[in-house]
Formats: C-alpha cells, sequence, structure tokens
C-alpha cells in the first residue's frame, strides 16, 4: 500500500508520461518525422505508438549500459528492432550529442526531442551542452520538451519524501539528485540558452489537464514541473 506521497509522486510520474505523449500527438498530426528520446531509458512510446511506425524516424539516445539492457529486452521481446528505431549510446557527461549525425540525424528535418526523468540527474554542465546541441543542430521550429525539479527539492527547503530517499541511497544506486531549475523561472533559462515559445507546466496545469472526471479526487505532487521550447531561427 502506498502512502500518501508516493502516490502523490505516482500521480506525477503518470501525469507527466501522458502529457508528453500529448505533446508527442499534436506533433504527429503537424507531420513530425523526426522524434529524438534522450535519456529513453524504457520509454515504449516507439513501440506502442502505432503512428510512429513508418512514418517517423526515432532515435533512442541513453547511456550504453541502459541501452545495452533494453536492447536485449526488446529482441527476447519483439524479435527484431524495429527499422523506425536507431539506438545511439550517449553518456551525456561524456560524450557529445554530434553522434546523432554518425546515426543518421538530419539537421535540417523539424525535430521533436523528448527528454523525460533524465536532467534531475545530470549535472548543469550536462543539461546546458544538451540544450546547446539542440538549440544548434536543429531546424528551426523544432522542439525540446522535458521535466525538472525545483530547486528547493534539492535543497531540502521543500522536503519531499522520494528525493530524500533518492539522495538517502545515492551510495548504493549511485543514482543522486544533481540538477534543478528556480520555480518560476524555467522561461527565462530556456530563452537564454535560445529557445522561444517557452511553455512550463507544474502542478496547478497538470491537475487542470488531466485531475478531473473520475481524476477529480486525486492529486499530484508540487516540485516538479515540464518545460517545452521552441529552437529559434538564427538571427
Ligand atoms: C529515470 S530514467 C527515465 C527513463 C525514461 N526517459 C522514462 O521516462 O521512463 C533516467 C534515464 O536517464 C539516463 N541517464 C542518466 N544519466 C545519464 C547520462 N549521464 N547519460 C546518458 N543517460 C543518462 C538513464 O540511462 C535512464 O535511461
Amino acid at each position: 500500500m502506498l502512502n500518501g506521497a508516493a502516490r502523490v509522486f505516482l500521480a506525477y510520474l503518470v501525469a507527466r508520461c501522458r502529457y508528453m505523449d500529448d505533446v508527442l500527438q499534436a506533433h504527429l498530426e503537424g507531420g513530425l518525422k523526426q522524434l529524438v528520446i534522450l535519456g529513453a531509458g524504457y520509454d515504449s512510446r516507439a513501440y506502442r505508438m502505432q503512428r510512429l511506425q513508418n512514418r517517423v524516424q526515432v532515435f533512442e539516445v541513453d547511456h550504453p549500459a541502459t541501452q545495452r539492457m533494453k536492447i536485449k529486452k526488446l529482441e527476447r521481446i519483439l524479435g527484431k528492432i524495429p527499422p523506425h528505431v536507431t539506438f545511439v549510446p550517449i553518456d551525456f557527461t561524456l560524450d557529445s550529442l554530434a553522434k546523432l549525425f554518425e546515426a543518421g540525424y538530419n539537421a535540417e528535418q523539424k525535430t521533436l526531442f523528448i527528454w523525460e526523468g533524465v536532467t534531475q540527474y545530470l549535472n548543469q554542465d550536462a543539461v546546458d551542452s544538451t540544450l546547446a546541441f539542440v538549440a544548434h543542430n536543429a531546424a528551426p521550429g523544432s522542439v525540446i520538451v522535458f521535466d525538472y525539479m525545483y530547486t528547493s527539492l534539492l535543497d531540502g527547503s521543500t522536503p519531499r519524501g522520494e528525493v530524500k530517499n533518492v539522495q538517502m541511497y545515492s551510495r548504493i544506486s549511485g543514482e543522486r539528485f544533481r540538477f534543478g531549475i528556480e520555480r518560476g523561472s524555467a522561461e527565462e533559462y530556456l530563452r537564454a540558452r535560445g529557445y522561444e515559445q517557452i511553455r512550463d507546466v507544474g502542478q496547478p496545469e497538470l491537475l487542470r489537464m488531466y485531475f478531473h472526471g473520475p481524476n477529480a479526487g486525486r492529486t499530484v505532487a508540487d516540485g516538479y514541473g515540464i518545460v517545452s521550447g521552441v529552437v529559434k531561427a538564427p538571427a
């Protein structure tokens, strides 16, 4: 049985996935041809969304260790990797996303970049270099959408159980939360890094969008944001 804090955090993870699915669906309506999933982990969009198959080239970028495990599992489940998916092993803290070019990424094609559940594990330099790569190597009009935690969760001024647990067990798990953006400043953060038409959603917007009808009695964790920005044309 989940306690209250775990339940609202789980609700946030579900809402985050739904929000990013909705962003992707909107881009598919707009004729999306290229999708880059950064830190893909076990993201299953390329396999569960029929509309991606045969129409959209999907690049799954991830840490080599995680990606190796995923490929093994996919081969076991699906028999073979579908042709619309290309794997690009990258450690964001060590490697350049330029590896995408070797994998066939087309910088002329408007692209959606989904970066879900990853920034919090990275350092500031890795986040900034990823945002810079996209701003400089994606066609104008391309979009990046990613989630982040508020810095108040990282510095403990807003205590949350799931954050405390990750930090407490970091020596065993090797995972630690490192990166956050101050509540209310994601727009300024992305604007300074070459993006426009920025949309930043947090708990109030997620509640308005998804927590009604049969979900009206539920709530979602506060402390996390999901932001998207459009790559500007060069001045
Ligand atoms: C919490 S999982 C999220 C996975 C997936 N995006 C999702 O939402 O289910 C974090 C992902 O970030 C990746 N990751 C963490 N640090 C990384 C790094 N330095 N370089 C590349 N990937 C990294 C992990 O391999 C893992 O796939």
